[in-house]
C-alpha cells in the first residue's frame, strides 16, 4: 500500500513544504509543528562518530563451516559441516574521520558479527595480525598521535613518529602498515586477523589458545603509495563503493576462515608470550587448519541503521570462546560496550542490527532511554524464585583453566631489542615480493620527510634495527626528499 504523507506523529499533510505564515510573507507561526518538528530532527540527526575507525562500510551475509574442527570447539555454530550462521561485517579505516578516504595507510578493521543460535560472537579483527602495542594504558597515547595535532587541528609527522620510536614495540605492526599491504586495494582483497590469542575449549574440558586467519578468496591486492594518495583526491570512497558495488551485482567476497593452535603446554616453550600482541605465531610450528568460509552477498539497505549503528564487542561471545588473558584484549572487553552506550545509547542491544536472533531473557537490564522492545512486559525486573518456567542452559565453563598468582604490582611491558626479530623476519618476507622492500623504504620516507630532523634520525635509527639495509634506504630517501641545510 502507498504510503500517505505524514508529519511525525501520523497526522497527514498535504504539503510538506508549506509553513504556515501571516499572510503568504509575513512572520512565521510557533503552532507550525510540521516545521518545528522538523528543523528540531534534523538538528540532532548526527550521533557521536567512533572515537577510532570512524569510516567504513558494511554488508551481510554468512558464515558456513566447511571442516570437522569439534575436537577444539563445542560451541555450536560449529558443530556441523554445512551449518551457515547469518553474519554482518563492518571493515573500516582507523585513524581518520566519517569522510576520510578510504585509501588512507592505516590498518583496516574486519568485525564481524555472527547471530548463532547462543547468541551474538563478535569478532573484532583488523587486516593485520599484529598491533602496535601491548600495554593497554597506551592506546589513548597511541591513538592521539596518529589523529589531529591539539594546536594545528593537523596530520602531524612529528607526534606520529615520536610516540612510535619512543615505544619500540611498535616495530612489527609499522613494518607491516608501511609495506604495500598498508594500503589494501579493496576491502575485498585483503585478510582478517584476530591478533590477539583467543581460548577455545570443548565439552570434556580441553582448551587450546587459538589464532584465527581470514584468507581473502580475492587474493591480496594493494595499492601503491601513489596510487593511494591520488585515489584520495579522485574517489576518496573507492572502497565502499567496490564493495557495494560487487555485492550488488552477484559477485560476492569470501574469505576462508583457519586457525592456530596451541596447547598451554606449548605456550609455556614458545619463544613469545601469546598474549604479547605484537608477536605472530610462525606457520611452519603452528600450521593453520581450515574452519569455514565468510561469504558477503547482501548490501545494507540503510547506511545509518545498519552500519553506522553496528555495535561489536570482543567482550560479546559465545560458550566454548573466551578470552586468554592479554591485556590488551582484557581492555577491549570494557572499552567497546562503554562506547556504545556513549555512542548509541544504554540499549544499544536492541537495535535491530545489534539484536540477538535468540531473544534475551535479562530481566534486571530495564528501562532506559530508547526502550523499544516491549522491556519484557510483566516479567519480575530481578532474578526471581517466583518464576519458574525459565531454562538456564548448563555448559561445562573451564574455571580452572589457568590459575594466576602473584602480586598486584604496575606493570609496563617495556620493548626490548627482540622486539625487532618478527619485524626483521617480514622484511626477509618481503625479499620474495617484487619491489616490495624498496616500497616500504619509499613509503616510510615520504611520511617521515614531514617530520623534524631530530625525529627523523630516530626513524632511521629504529629501521635499522630491523635491518641496516631498510634504515639506510630510508635515511637516503629521507635526506633527498628533506635536504639538510
Ligand atoms: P611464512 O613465510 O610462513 O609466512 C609469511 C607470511 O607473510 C605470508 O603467509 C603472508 O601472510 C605474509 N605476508 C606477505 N606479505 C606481507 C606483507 N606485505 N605484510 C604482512 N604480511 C605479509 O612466515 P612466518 O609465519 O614465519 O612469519 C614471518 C613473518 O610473516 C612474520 O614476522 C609476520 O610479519 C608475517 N606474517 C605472519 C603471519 C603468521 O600468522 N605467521 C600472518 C601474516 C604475516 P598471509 O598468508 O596471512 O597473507
Ligand atoms: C573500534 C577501542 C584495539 C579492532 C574501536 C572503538 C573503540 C576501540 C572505543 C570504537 C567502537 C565503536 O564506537 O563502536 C580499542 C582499545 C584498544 C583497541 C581501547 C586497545 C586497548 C584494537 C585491536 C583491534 C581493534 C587490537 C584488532 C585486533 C577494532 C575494530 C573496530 C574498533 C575492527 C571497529 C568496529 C566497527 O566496525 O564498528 N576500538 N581498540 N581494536 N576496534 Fe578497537
Amino acid at each position: 500500500m502507498a504510503p500517505t504523507y505524514t508529519n511525525s506523529n501520523g497526522c497527514p499533510i498535504p504539503d510538506p513544504f508549506a509553513s504556515q505564515r501571516v499572510g503568504q510573507h509575513g512572520p512565521l507561526l510557533l503552532q507550525d509543528f510540521n516545521l518545528i518538528d522538523s528543523l528540531a530532527h534534523f538538528d540532532r540527526e548526527r550521533i557521536p562518530e567512533r572515537v577510532v575507525h570512524a569510516k567504513g562500510a558494511g554488508a551481510f551475509g554468512y558464515f558456513e563451516v566447511t571442516d570437522d574442527i569439534s575436537d577444539v570447539c563445542s560451541s555450536d555454530f560449529l558443530q556441523s559441516v554445512g551449518k551457515k550462521t547469518k553474519a554482518f561485517v563492518r571493515f573500516s579505516t582507523v585513524g581518520g574521520e566519517m569522510g576520510s578516504a578510504d585509501s588512507a595507510r592505516d590498518p583496516r578493521g574486519f568485525a564481524i558479527k555472527l547471530y548463532t543460535d547462543e547468541g551474538n560472537l563478535d569478532l573484532v579483527y583488523n587486516n593485520t595480525p599484529v598491533f602496535f602495542l601491548r600495554d593497554p594504558t597506551k592506546f589513548p597515547h597511541f591513538i592521539h598521535t596518529q589523529k589531529r595535532n591539539p594546536e594545528t587541528h593537523l596530520k602531524d609527522p612529528n607526534m606520529f613518529w615520536d610516540y612510535l620510536t619512543a615505544n619500540e614495540e611498535s616495530a612489527h605492526q609499522v613494518t607491516v602498515l608501511f609495506s604495500d599491504r598498508g594500503t589494501p586495494r579493496s576491502f575485498r582483497e585483503m585478510n582478517g586477523y584476530s591478533g590477539h590469542s583467543y581460548k577455545w575449549s570443548t565439552k570434556d574440558g580441553k582448551w587450546v589458545y587459538v589464532q584465527v586467519h581470514l584468507i581473502s578468496d580475492q587474493g591480496n591486492h594493494t595499492l601503491t603509495n601513489e596510487e593511494a594518495t591520488a585515489l584520495a583526491g579522485t574517489n576518496p570512497d573507492h572502497a565502499m563503493e567496490d564493495l557495494f558495488k560487487n555485492i550488488a551485482k552477484g559477485n560476492a567476497p569470501s574469505w576462508t576462515m583457519y586457525i592456530q593452535t596451541m596447547t598451554s603446554e606449548q605456550a609455556k616453550q614458545a619463544p613469545f608470550s601469546v598474549f604479547d600482541l605484537t608477536k605472530v605465531w610462525p606457520h611452519k610450528d603452528y600450521p593453520m587448519r581450515r574452519v569455514g568460509k565468510l561469504v558477503l552477498n547482501e548490501n545494507p539497505k540503510n547506511y545509518f541503521a545498519e552500519v553506522e549503528q553496528a555495535a561489536f564487542a570482543p567482550a560479546h561471545t559465545v560458550p566454548y570462546m573466551e578470552p586468554s588473558a592479554d591485556p590488551v584484549l582484557q581492555s577491549r572487553l570494557f572499552s567497546y560496550a562503554d562506547t556504545h552506550r556513549h555512542r548509541l545509547g544504554t540499549n544499544y542491544t536492541q537495535i535491530p542490527v545489534n539484536c540477538p536472533v535468540t531473544g534475551v531473557y535479562n530481566p534486571h537490564q530495564r528501562d532506559g532511554h530508547m526502550t523499544v522492545n516491549g522491556n519484557l512486559g510483566s516479567a519480575p525486573n530481578y532474578h526471581s524464585k517466583l518464576r519458574t518456567d525459565i531454562e538456564y542452559k548448563q555448559f561445562s565453563i573451564q574455571e580452572d583453566q589457568e590459575v594466576w598468582n602473584g602480586a598486584a604490582c604496575p606493570f609496563h611491558w617495556k620493548a626490548t631489542d627482540a622486539e625487532f626479530t618478527q619485524a626483521t623476519a617480514l622484511y626477509n618476507v618481503l625479499a620474495k615480493y617484487p619491489n616490495a622492500q624498496r616500497n616500504l623504504a619509499h613509503n616510510v620516507a615520504v611520511h617521515a620527510s614531514g617530520a623534524e630532523p631530530a625525529i627523523q634520525d630516530r626513524v632511521f635509527a629504529y629501521f635499522t634495527k630491523i635491518h641496516p639495509d631498510l634504515g639506510a634506504a630510508i635515511k637516503k630517501e629521507v635526506l633527498e626528499l628533506s635536504p639538510r641545510k
